[in-house]
């Protein structure tokens, strides 16, 4: 089948099935055209709150499809390539996180969305890269145990002098590797240009950045800037999204693929719709606690 075939068939699917298909900004462009809704982890995971829909097919990585089955538990809610995982959120394992707590005993535990449900279901409230700042200031704790991603952690600990964040070894592959070299040579390149840089950037490629924000942030910036010329510091496919949303706007890559994120393909799609393949399943007790979790981001986060 080509694409024009695969997207059709998929369309009618979707409709005899009640289905709508949610898309991570770095998904690849073809996904782009069949999904319902594109968005960066929180606009994804309150839009799968809130569907009407029957079944929701996660154009994404796991975390964010079980994320999704946790806050709508009703919906089948189908990973279309099980094996699309995200390699930070496997830094931290609720034995980790339990030894960090009993050493911690004062501290509150933030976990960032990227990471697993049972993860979540050890921590107090979750956040993404949108609103992890708020999520710790808005916390009375004075300490934070900020699970699993190093970079945003030290991000937030920035932003909020006055709290201790305790931070976890982990990171992000494709961040991680934005080289500083990267960064300046670009800049030199194109020297009108703003450099938008992600939290899980390291904090080095976030000095060099002129603001640093996650995926929707960086949407918003850009369309409301007069500027033209934009260096990106994220996953490649974030230029997609941009590109399709503004006019006569130029942007430069700093980063690279996500390899999981890309797993994601149209036949995938096809076949999770004709089949319901891989339906994802949350133990019910680690869903319940992983749940309180979420809710009390979208709670503590402004509207
Ligand atoms: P956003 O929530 O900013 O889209 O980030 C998700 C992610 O996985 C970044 O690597
Ligand atoms: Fe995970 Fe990094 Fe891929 Fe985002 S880009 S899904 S953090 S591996």
């Amino acid at each position: 089948m080509n694409f024009a075939e695969l997207k059709s068939r998929i369309s009618e699917l979707k409709r005899v099935k009640n289905a709508i298909i949610l898309a991570h900004n770095y998904q690849l462009p073809e996904i782009y055209d069949v999904a319902d809704f594109v968005g960066d982890s929180f606009e994804l995971a309150i839009r799968a709150r809130e569907t009407d829909a029957e079944v929701i097919v996660f154009a994404g990585v796991k975390f964010m499809a079980e994320s999704a089955k946790i806050l709508n538990p009703q919906k089948k809610v189908s990973l279309p390539d099980l094996t699309a995982g995200c390699p930070l959120a496997d830094f931290a394992t609720v034995e980790k996180l339990r030894e960090r707590k009993k050493e911690f005993s004062n501290a509150a535990v933030v976990a960032y969305i990227n990471s697993s449900a049972a993860v979540k279901a050890e921590s107090d409230v979750c956040c993404t890269s949108a609103n992890a700042v708020e999520i710790c200031r808005k916390l009375p704790a004075q300490q934070i145990i900020f699970v699993p991603d190093r970079n945003l952690g030290e991000w937030v600990a920035e932003q909020l002098p006055k709290k201790k964040i305790i931070l976890w070894e982990g990171h992000c592959y494709v961040h991680s590797k934005i080289s500083v070299e990267k960064v300046e040579t670009a800049k030199k390149l194109h020297p009108q240009a703003i450099v938008l840089a992600h939290p899980e950037c390291p904090r080095e490629i976030r000095e060099l950045a002129d603001e640093v924000l996650g995926t929707g942030g960086m949407l918003n910036f850009v369309k409301n800037s007069k500027t033209a010329a934009f260096l990106i510091a994220t996953e490649s496919g974030m230029l997609e999204r941009l590109n399709r949303e503004t006019h006569g706007k130029k942007f430069f890559a700093l980063g690279g693929e996500c390899l999981t994120m890309k797993k994601i393909t149209l036949p995938k799609i096809l076949h999770s719709l004709e089949n319901g393949e891989s339906e994802i399943e949350v133990e019910a007790a680690v869903a319940e606690k992983a749940r309180e979790s979420l809710e009390r981001m979208i709670e503590l986060t402004k509207k």
